[in-house]
């Protein structure tokens, strides 16, 4: 039984290998950043891809990181924020305009939060004129929070899904409609619900980890993770080799 004890150390010891070595094989990420996945990742935005999908949306954005350095930002509606329009809501626009719903969710530059801050109203989206009574897009900050309006819906940036050097997600919980299309048609979203909870941080991240070109804070968050593991190892490996010596 004593002969036992002596050799877990060295179980212990070979464990912490096994994990480090793990840790490193990690597959890179490979390719040019695809939002599809990137919301796929997220969660809960199906309805959201469903219409990059259907109009075609989502393999411009893609073409676009991949060709160009402008950057993109992209406001992403839950699927809460969808189901909670009003019945009928997005049907009741021609797909002519639910393209153009599609594209009022998008700059044609990458914002990070920060940048929100020195940003001038009315924010230039690819839905076009942003024209009062057609696209505009209004942003005002306090510290780190990021509010927009489009004079139909008041709403705040509520997380961050996603951000390389190209491209920033942000998820909001209510879809923005835009004057153009729904600026008469008074209340067009149904009342506000209590806010959907949102996705826990490390979630969020581990789903940004294996994206392509995913943030450096990913791995740094995965290494913490390895490191807490190989201390408690270690932790646990001492124990044991001082209460085998007795
Ligand atoms: C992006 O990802 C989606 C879903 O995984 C896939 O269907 C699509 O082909 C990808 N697009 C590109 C350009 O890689
Ligand atoms: C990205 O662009 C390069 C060069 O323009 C092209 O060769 C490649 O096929 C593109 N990749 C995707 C996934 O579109
Ligand atoms: C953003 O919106 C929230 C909720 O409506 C409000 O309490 C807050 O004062 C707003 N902040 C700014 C900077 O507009
Ligand atoms: C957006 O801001 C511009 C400039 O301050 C203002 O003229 C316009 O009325 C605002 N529009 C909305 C919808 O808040």
């Amino acid at each position: 039984m004593a002969k036992l004890f002596h050799f877990l150390p060295l179980v212990f010891l070979f464990l912490i290998q096994t994990i480090s070595v793990s840790a490193q094989v990690a597959p890179a990420p490979v390719g040019p950043t695809n939002i599809t996945q990137v919301l796929e990742k997220a969660g809960q935005f199906t309805t959201l891809i469903k219409l990059l999908k259907a109009t075609q949306i989502a393999d411009r954005i893609n073409s676009q990181l991949n060709n160009s350095n402008q950057g993109l930002t992209v406001f992403a509606p839950t699927d809460n924020a969808f189901s909670s329009l009003k019945a009928g809501t997005l049907n009741s626009i021609n797909s002519q305009d639910q393209m153009q719903l599609v594209q009022f969710h998008i700059l044609p530059t990458l914002y990070t939060i920060s940048q929100f801050q020195t940003a001038s109203n009315p924010l230039h989206t690819q839905a076009g004129n942003s024209d009062d009574g057609e696209y505009p897009l209004n942003v005002t900050t306090s510290g780190n929070q990021v509010n927009l309006t489009t004079g139909v819906v008041d709403t705040t940036v509520s997380n961050t899904i996603y951000t390389d050097n190209q491209l920033a997600v942000y998820q909001v919980d209510k879809v923005l409609l835009p004057m153009k299309l729904f600026g008469s048609t008074a209340p067009a979203a149904a009342p506000a619900e209590a806010p959907a909870p949102t996705k826990p941080e490390k979630n969020v991240r581990a789903g940004a980890a294996d994206s392509p070109s995913g943030s450096s804070d990913t791995s740094a968050d995965a290494s913490n993770a390895v490191t807490f593991k190989v201390s408690f190892a270690l932790v646990v490996a001492v124990i044991l080799a001082v209460v085998s010596c007795f």
